[in-house]
């Protein structure tokens, strides 16, 4: 599986974390930027760069960090076909997945810790859409 990550300033510890984790799980990471912790950018400008990957067809989930996740997964659902779903734990992750096949997770690197936020990843990526009643909900979305 092919892994956009991108994030702003204030996502970007947390996006380098994150990257860490899923390479040393073997994953293949594209990483959109930012790359700076102290250089101040607008979460849309990433946000939209990781969901063009999605859209694309380059990369297949993705992970996108701001300060809180609210801005990022604002401008990325901005993107046709992209589903960005904001989780602050394991569950809000299971059900994106199951229920709402979403494709890119958004997370606050200014609320959750990394070995936390990592556990919430390791969920999104492991779970499947359930399909059924599900695919007409997202399919009377597009
Ligand atoms: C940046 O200061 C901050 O506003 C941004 O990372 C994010 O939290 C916006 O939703």
């Amino acid at each position: 599986m092919r892994i956009v990550i991108g994030s702003d300033h204030a996502g970007y510890e947390l996006k380098m974390q994150i990257k860490a984790y899923l390479e040393a799980q073997k994953y293949a990471v594209i990483d959109v930027g930012t790359d700076s912790a102290t250089e101040s950018v607008s979460y849309v400008d990433y946000g939209r760069s990781a969901a063009e990957e999605i859209v694309s067809g380059r990369a297949d989930r993705g992970i996108i960090v701001c300060g809180t996740g609210i801005g990022i997964s604002i401008a990325a659902n901005k993107i046709p076909g992209i589903r960005a779903a904001l989780c602050t734990n394991s569950f809000m992750a299971e059900m994106a997945r199951r229920h709402n096949d979403a494709n890119m997770l958004a997370l606050g690197g200014r609320v959750l810790a990394a070995t936390y936020a990592q556990t919430i990843v390791e969920t999104f990526l492991t779970h499947d859409f359930e399909g059924g009643r599900h695919q007409k909900r997202l399919d009377s979305l597009e």
